[in-house]
């Protein structure tokens, strides 16, 4: 997004929504800049007034939940993994959050008006992976009506890491649920109905997010179906914004071996990336 302006501003908490056992849901009153952003693309955050830790921390735009008046509302879903999260889970309504984007390259589809008829689509969310998903899932609604062969598939460990099951069906998707130990939905890894039901489906493009073990696993099914996949991935990020190189990823390709997630991605063709060499 080359011409989109980037903007570092206090926003205001106004909400904080506990979700499962370790996530919150966070709300934060910021400029309307941020309503330009597209699905995939992240913001860091600091803490206002805090120093530590000392490097911002960057989280997807789960959604926009509103736009009013010149400012609106980023949510931000986040699971409590270490101190910056944790810190932010305690942040009281009215407490400052120093946020820097939109930044990055989200999640593109075929540009069609809304009289065109439009294919399905498969997105598959592995615990927190969802983050970045129901921003996409808005979005995509909003351009077109939902095909009836569209599906999410979420994926985690055990019921509470299922994340925003309901707001996916309330937008008119058929959502497919798995876990690991099997107290809610299938029992066993998400990547297992997905692989089984895709013919079904037969999607325009598949949409995924989670740990990398499942980001190869949904791009060597996208690649068998030859259906294409974008992917949106995580490494650890210093500066978030292209200059200390420390968020690489390893191509498939031998003439650039590496991508920057925070400047390349977050999200990738999967086709690019090591998952397909
Ligand atoms: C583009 C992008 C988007 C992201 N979006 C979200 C999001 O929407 N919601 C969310 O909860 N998290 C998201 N993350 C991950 C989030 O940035 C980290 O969880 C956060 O930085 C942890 O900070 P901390 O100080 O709480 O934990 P730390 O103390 O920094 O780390 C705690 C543990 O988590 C590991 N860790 C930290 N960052 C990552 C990472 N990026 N990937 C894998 N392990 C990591 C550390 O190695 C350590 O073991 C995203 C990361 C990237 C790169
Ligand atoms: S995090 Fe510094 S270049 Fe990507």
């Amino acid at each position: 997004m080359t011409d989109q302006k980037i903007i570092q501003e206090n926003g205001i908490v106004v909400k904080t929504v506990p979700m499962g056992t370790d996530c919150r849901k966070i709300t934060l009153d910021s400029p309307e800049a941020f309503a330009e952003a597209r699905p995939g693309q992240f913001v860091t955050l600091a803490i206002a007034g805090m120093d530590t830790p000392l490097l911002r921390r960057p989280f997807s735009i789960h959604s926009i939940s509103g736009i009013k008046e010149g400012r609106c509302l980023v949510d931000i879903l986040f699971k409590v993994v270490g101190i910056f999260t944790k810190n932010l889970s305690e942040i009281k309504n009215q407490g400052r959050v120093n946020i820097l984007g939109p930044l990055g390259h989200g999640f593109t589809w075929p540009k069609k008006s809304r009289t065109e008829k439009s294919g399905p689509v498969v997105i598959i969310g592995g615990g927190i992976g969802v983050a970045p998903l129901l921003f996409l899932a808005q979005s995509l609604r909003q351009q077109r009506p939902v095909h009836e062969n569209s599906r999410v598939f979420i994926g985690g460990r055990t019921t509470s890491d299922i994340l925003c099951a309901d707001d996916f069906t309330r937008l008119g998707y058929k959502v497919i649920i798995s876990t690991d130990d099997g107290t809610r939905g299938e029992k066993g890894m998400i990547t297992t109905p997905f692989h089984a039901r895709l013919s079904d489906s037969r999607p325009e493009t598949i949409y995924a997010c989670g740990p990398m073990p499942m980001l190869k696993a949904v791009f060597e099914t996208a690649a068998e179906h030859k259906v294409p996949c974008q992917v949106s991935v995580e490494t650890v990020m210093a500066c978030g914004l292209g200059v200390c190189l420390g968020c690489a990823v390893k191509t498939s390709s031998d003439d650039i071996k590496f991508r920057h997630v925070c400047k390349d991605g977050p999200v990738f063709d999967a086709s690019e990336l090591w998952m397909a060499s």
